[in-house]
């Protein structure tokens, strides 16, 4: 609930954000980015600020409705101050729960979903016996875009040795299987016996089952087995999100220069960007997303597809 923006008509964006920050810093954390951004952090909350070339935008956060409130004011009311050569009208939305924001339109999503390499018969057929297995519990399997952008992306390391934490029907290992260099090894982590036994006759349709060393344990404790010497090439986190920062740590110190660690639902369904989720799993990631961004390790980026994937590369 507590995400709030405005969209602010006006001629001179960029002059009234700097004046903001600048004037707003004397009490509060405020910070310019190079790229024209800012940030201001008050004790309610926090206004991010980002210059079009026709308006401002202006994105709220804060833990709650009231807190919520307070930034708005605080923010509106020096935006008005600055602004003595123009009338601005500050409108901002209805409070916007994180948990119900859209990554990508729908529309978008849609068309997404319709241009890449198709899926062929093994994949699209483990997709329908894990529906038909799981139920509900399906749309932990990744998307038709994800399974092609890991294969992809396994390739184009070259990936001799691949880990994938979080197997579930074995979609997503069969995507990374089927990209490894010949010769290649994944090996793939989860607790769940029953889960991984669906995926299993896909695995050996697909002529990848002897390159898959499924382990069913706690991941940490299979991780924890591995020697300290960088041999992965590309990783793939997705399971437990509480244990999310743990898991990115095991595999970075162990990932080559230039290997990849991809982590998926970053987004957390976009409970990620409201302040008002504080669950365990909901800190854990933030800390998480926040701490790769300045991991000196590795050069990262986070994409919107599907529940947000954040792609590391080791230095
Ligand atoms: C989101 S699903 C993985 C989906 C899979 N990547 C796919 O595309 O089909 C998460 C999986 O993590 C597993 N898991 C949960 N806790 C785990 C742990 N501590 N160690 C290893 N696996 C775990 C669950 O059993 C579940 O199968």
């Amino acid at each position: 609930m507590p995400i709030t923006t405005a969209r602010v008509a006006t001629a001179r964006p960029a002059r009234y954000l700097r004046q903001l920050v600048s004037h707003m810093g004397h009490k509060a954390a405020a910070a310019l980015t190079p790229d024209g951004r800012g940030t201001i952090t008050v004790a309610a909350g926090t206004c991010s600020l980002t210059p079009s070339p026709d308006r401002l935008e202006l994105t709220a956060t804060a833990a709650d409705a009231e807190s919520l409130a307070r930034v708005q004011d605080v923010i509106t009311r020096h935006l008005l101050r600055f602004a003595t050569q123009e009338e601005l009208t500050v409108e901002w939305s209805a409070p916007i729960d994180g948990g119900r924001l859209e990554p990508t339109d729908p529309v978008v999503a849609a068309y997404l979903l319709d241009h890449h390499t198709p899926a062929d018969d093994v994949l699209g057929e483990l997709a329908v016996a894990t529906r038909d297995a799981a139920a509900d519990a399906a749309h932990m399997q990744v998307s038709a875009d994800e399974g092609a952008l890991l294969t992809m992306l396994t390739r184009l390391v070259g990936a001799r040795f691949a880990v994938e934490i979080g197997v579930f029907t074995g979609y997503s290992a069969l995507c990374i299987a089927r990209g490894l260099a010949d010769g290649g090894r994944l090996l793939a982590c989860d607790v769940s016996e029953d889960w991984a036994a669906i995926g299993k006759p896909y695995w050996e349709r697909a002529g990848v089952a002897d390159r898959i060393d499924l382990r069913l344990a706690p991941a940490l404790e299979t991780l924890s087995t591995l020697g300290t010497e960088p041999a992965i090439d590309i990783a793939f986190i997705d399971a437990d999100k509480d244990n999310y920062p743990a898991y990115y740590e095991e595999i970075v110190r162990r990932l080559r220069p230039g290997g990849l660690v991809v982590l998926d639902n970053v987004f957390l369904g976009g409970r990620v960007l409201d302040p008002a989720y504080q669950e365990d799993h909901h800190l854990a990631m933030r800390r998480l997303n926040d701490l790769i961004t300045t991991d000196e390790r590795v050069d990262s980026v986070m994409l919107p597809v599907r529940d947000g994937i954040t792609i590391a590369r080791r230095r």
